[in-house]
């Protein structure tokens, strides 16, 4: 009797420990892959981006938006088992319309920065480069960092690190456009002095207009990806393809088609 009423209750506790533990792992599970899993369910990871930044996403004669950040968001879409759907926006909105839910990841050649980071989260960098100063070819003087653009005119984006950076410096004349190509036009036709941008996006404009040269480069944030702070799964799976890709040379293959 009292041996079967211990084996009754050792049974009891043992289901309800059991109990404990399928729920624990039923739960866990729906938190730690719920974005994934929507993901899949929606057969789409759309993503928001800015396309006036090359070679990390421009515009081909199609108007089909392409680039560095384009094909990493692909292969991750392609790891998932899902389309990739791009919204396109000026690089301000991308923020909050990031945290709006109106797309799952920013990839848009965006810079770690501390600021940004009380609003969203980053995957691990995938770029590190520096800031470049882009100038007409008839430019003359010595530039090597930002405080010797005072007293000329610096063109930037609107919500970039280079827009907050140029606006700290007393004395440059900060002039705000929505498109970054707006900001390399305006200093080719010589109505800005300077153009303030990440390096290896100065290097493309400086390639494919005759009129530009690079007169500085300077110390840069890494570049990462910016998702919600409430889907940290879908942050962590990113920075595991990024990982992989690392490691199996496709990040390498994409440096080189893109950036060589
Ligand atoms: N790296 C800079 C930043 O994060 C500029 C990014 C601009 N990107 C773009 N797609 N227009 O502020």
């Amino acid at each position: 009797m009292i041996r079967s009423s211990f084996a009754r209750s050792f049974c009891l506790l043992l289901s309800l420990m059991l109990l404990a533990t399928a729920l624990a792992a039923c739960g866990g599970a729906k938190t730690s892959g719920s974005t994934i899993d929507q993901i899949k369910k929606d057969g789409v990871l759309r993503i928001g981006t800015s396309p006036d930044y090359p070679p990390f996403e421009s515009l081909d004669d199609k108007n089909n938006v392409i680039g560095f950040d384009i094909d990493i968001m692909t292969e991750v879409a392609t790891k998932l088992g899902v389309k990739l759907e791009i919204v396109q926006m000026g690089f301000d909105n991308l923020i909050p319309a990031l945290n709006a839910k109106k797309f799952e990841v920013m990839a848009a050649g965006v810079s770690v920065d501390e600021d940004r980071k009380k609003a969203v989260d980053f995957t691990r960098p995938y770029m590190a480069g520096n800031y470049a100063i882009v100038v007409h070819k008839d430019f003359s003087g010595k530039v090597t960092k930002l405080e010797d653009l005072k007293g000329k005119t610096v063109a930037v984006q609107i919500g970039t690190v280079q827009a907050d950076d140029a606006k700290k410096i007393d004395g440059i004349t900060v002039k705000e456009y929505n498109l970054f190509t707006e900001a390399k036009s305006a200093v080719s036709a010589k109505q800005a002095d300077a153009l303030y941008l990440d390096g290896t996006v100065g290097d493309a404009f400086v390639k494919a207009d005759k009129n530009l040269k690079v007169i500085a480069e300077l110390p840069a944030q890494p570049t990462a990806y910016a998702l919600r702070k409430d889907t940290p799964d879908l942050t962590k799976y990113i920075t595991g393809v990024l990982d992989e890709m690392e490691k199996n040379g496709k990040l390498d293959q994409l440096v080189q088609k893109w950036f060589k």
